[in-house]
């Protein structure tokens, strides 16, 4: 049997999307892990975070190019530190951590790593889908409340998030929760994310209270 007859449908969308995908094409021929990075790039250009930080978290960041946007446009003394289930090859200027972000030691492990608070967290963070949209946007939704409560613990004050979610319900919630912790709150969808993808982020910045 010919190998694309095995191929699930949504594989052969999957492929023929990436195939057709101009992200995909301009981040292989500029030596970028992934189209992810010109999210980050979007992000940047519009709320200038990466600059002035010299303490950096980029969770969920396999196979690494938001980290190579951060080695590329943050500070020669800042420190970026980045964390994933999976490991990915080493970057110049980033410290990597393997594992479960939800892991408490891991956690600590980074915190004593920065030797200070952070000023930039950054989490494009994806659990793994069931296909299922409102359970998938429920999992992400656990899994940010728990970076914001880690955010309380390491941001420093006037600190900045960057949190990916799938829109389905919970979001606006989420962001007026943000509302009363920063000072700056705005959902921002780049170009580079795909229309069809629920995914969104939100973009917080000016951090005024040390509690969820
Ligand atoms: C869309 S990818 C991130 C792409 C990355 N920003 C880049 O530019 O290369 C999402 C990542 O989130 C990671 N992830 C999901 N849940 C996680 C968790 N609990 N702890 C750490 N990483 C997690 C996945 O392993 C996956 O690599």
């Amino acid at each position: 049997m010919k190998i694309e007859k095995k191929m699930k449908q949504s594989s052969r969308q999957w492929l023929c999307r990436q195939l057709n995908d101009g992200f995909v094409k301009q981040a292989s021929t500029a030596g970028y892990r992934s189209r992810a990075i010109f999210k980050l790039m979007e992000i940047d250009d519009k709320f200038a975070l990466i600059k002035n930080a010299t303490s950096i978290i980029d969770l969920g960041a396999a196979p690494g190019s938001w980290s190579q946007l951060l080695a590329a446009r943050a500070a020669e003394n800042a420190k970026i530190v980045a964390l994933d289930l999976l490991p990915f090859a080493p970057l110049d200027r980033v410290h990597q951590y393997v594992g479960n972000f939800e892991d408490m030691a891991l956690q600590s492990a980074v915190a004593e790593y920065l030797e200070q608070k952070a000023d930039l967290i950054l989490s494009d963070m994806s659990p793994s889908t069931t296909g299922h949209r409102q359970i998938d946007h429920l999992k992400i939704m656990a899994l940010v409340e728990n970076v914001l409560i880690f955010a309380c613990k390491i941001l420093q004050m006037d600190g900045a998030l960057v949190i990916k979610i799938f829109q389905g319900g919970e979001e606006k919630r989420f962001a007026s929760h943000l509302k009363t912790i920063f000072r700056r709150v705005v959902f921002f969808k780049p170009q580079a994310s795909r229309n069809e993808s629920r995914e969104i982020y939100l973009v917080a910045s000016g951090f005024v209270l040390g509690r969820p």
